[in-house]
């Protein structure tokens, strides 16, 4: 399922996997697709479960970008 999930993510989304998406609260990138592949489908619900953006939110963007594409796919046609 995470596979499947990263394989559909747009090139310059699948950059980086296993390093710091969060570095102020050293959260990888995997664990944050991971959360939302799982059901996190706010910021708010990927910071409650991983601590990502907890920090100075510097990394809200790069969230938002995945939830963006996350979300998109949930949404019924
Ligand atoms: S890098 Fe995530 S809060 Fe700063």
């Amino acid at each position: 399922m995470l596979d499947e999930a990263i394989a559909g993510l747009p090139e310059i989304l699948k950059r980086d996997m296993e390093e710091n998406l969060c570095v102020c609260n050293q959260v990888p990138k995997i664990k944050v697709i991971e959360a939302i592949v799982l059901g996190a489908d706010t910021r708010e619900k990927v910071c409650a479960q991983t601590y990502a953006s907890d920090g100075n939110g510097c990394c809200k963007l790069q969230i938002k970008h995945l939830l963006d594409h996350f979300n998109a796919q949930r949404k019924p046609e």
